[in-house]
């Protein structure tokens, strides 16, 4: 009997260098899944703060500018596009400059509540199903996913995975970035990076992209058939 081609929401949630972007839209693309990038909206728009001369150590200036800029993401993993008014904003949100400041924007509460709301919107418009990779997805955005899934991996994997995407960058550095990005996203009040406690934790340190890719097709396999 052909298996159930049931919608499957999928939450995977993890700190950075755990093989989360690449895992998630190999996954949602190899499944016929929507995809979304929930970091790119926090980066899209500490990159509207920064462009805006919103001084973005004031979380109250933060907070007044929150709803202005208008974040669209496209959802096909094949080509994920993120636009801030209009702007594709995929280059401009890779910058370090972005990278050093989107933990504190995106702890703002503010910036939080309507960034949730525009998730959950995404994925309830996302009828075929959708993957949804982040830092809260399955604690707070989607709690009710049908797959939680928590990437792990040991600090020195992360940033080797790290400084090998981005070219030039010192090894020791990026350690050293990625420990202080985790400490501010795990620390925050309002809905931190954890582990829901019905997430399915995945530790990546020793297994290749193509293993976790693997192991996550296998457990939204699993979940469409038991649905
Ligand atoms: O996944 P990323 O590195 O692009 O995410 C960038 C930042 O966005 C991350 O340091 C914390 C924040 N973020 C968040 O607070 N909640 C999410 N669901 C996703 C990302």
């Amino acid at each position: 009997m052909e298996t159930a081609r049931s919608s499957v929401i999928v939450a995977i949630d993890g700190p950075s260098g755990t093989g989360k972007s690449s895992t998630s839209k190999a996954v949602a693309a190899k499944l016929g899944l929507s995809y979304l990038d929930t970091g790119a909206q926090y980066r899209a728009i500490t990159w509207w703060m920064l462009t805006n001369g919103v001084d973005v150590g004031n979380p109250e200036e933060i907070a007044t500018a929150a709803a202005k800029p208008v974040i669209v993401s496209g959802t096909d993993p094949a080509a994920p596009t993120i636009t801030v008014d209009g702007e594709d904003a995929s280059g401009p949100i890779r910058t370090q400059e972005v990278t050093s400041k989107v933990s504190a924007v995106s702890a703002v509460p503010e910036v939080r509540t309507l960034i949730t709301a525009l998730q959950r919107s995404i994925a309830a418009a996302a009828t075929g199903g959708i993957v949804v990779e982040g830092r809260d997805i399955g604690t707070t955005v989607l709690p009710d996913a049908d797959l939680k899934i928590f990437l792990t991996a040991s600090p020195e994997a992360r940033a080797a995975r790290r400084s090998g995407e981005v070219k030039g960058s010192d090894l020791s550095a990026t350690r050293e970035a990625l420990i202080k990005r985790d400490a501010a996203d795990s620390g925050r009040k309002t809905s931190p990076l954890a582990k829901a406690d019905d997430a399915v934790e995945v530790d990546t340190t020793e297994l290749t992209l193509q293993q976790v890719i693997e192991c996550v097709v296998t457990l939204v396999e699993g979940k469409r058939v038991a649905a």
